[in-house]
């Protein structure tokens, strides 16, 4: 019996010190939050990765000869006709009419009240900064009021930017 006890204090104490030495280890190894994602993570998970930080696009203009332009029309009207028009004189919504947007100056459309940030933001829109525009609005513009999460898949946003590219007098040749 006396043998059991101590076998049991034994394991009991044990477990007490595992315990201790867990909550000063914790205590001591402050767990310490990285101001950016690991890079490290990149090859082990491309798909996360790229859906979380698309500031490294590869860039769009070799997908737009190929891209379709119907389906991109089918998705402007599901995912940006809510703010935007895309028809010549067309009325400006949540964000402004984007008659004639590829080469357009930025934040340039008339009676739209744009966010400073994109006002600061400078220069034309071409293929390519639409292109990071829509794949992430906020990261490309930071304190822009385009509230649209993003369109995670490339080739969808070929197929819009194709679109938007016949949505003027006359369309910008392809890169
Ligand atoms: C929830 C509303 C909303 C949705 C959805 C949205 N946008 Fe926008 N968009 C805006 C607003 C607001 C602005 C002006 C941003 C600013 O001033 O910061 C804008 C600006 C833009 C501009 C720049 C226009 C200029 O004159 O400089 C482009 C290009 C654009 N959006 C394209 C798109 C496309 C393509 C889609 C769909 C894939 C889309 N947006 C979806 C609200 C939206």
């Amino acid at each position: 019996m006396a043998n059991f006890n101590t076998v049991a204090g034994c394991v009991l104490a044990s477990a007490l010190f595992a315990m201790v030495v867990g909550k000063v280890s914790n205590a001591v190894v402050h767990p310490h939050k990285l101001d950016k994602p690991a890079i490290a993570v990149v090859d082990e998970a491309p798909t996360q990765v790229a859906a979380a930080a698309p500031a490294e696009l590869p860039p769009i203009g070799p997908l737009l000869a190929g891209a379709n332009v119907e389906a991109g029309k089918a998705l402007f009207m599901k995912q940006c006709f809510t703010c935007h028009t895309p028809d010549k004189g067309g009325a400006n919504k949540v964000g402004p009419n984007l008659w004639d947007i590829v080469g357009r100056k930025k934040a340039s459309h008339e009676g739209f009240s744009y966010s400073s940030a994109m006002q600061a933001k400078g220069g034309d829109w071409t293929y390519e900064d639409i292109n990071h525009l829509i794949a992430k609005p906020t990261a490309f513009v930071k304190g822009t009021k385009m509230a649209f999460a993003g369109l995670p898949k490339e080739q969808q946003r070929a197929d819009v930017i194709a679109y938007l590219r016949t949505m003027a007098d006359s369309p910008k040749p392809l890169p």
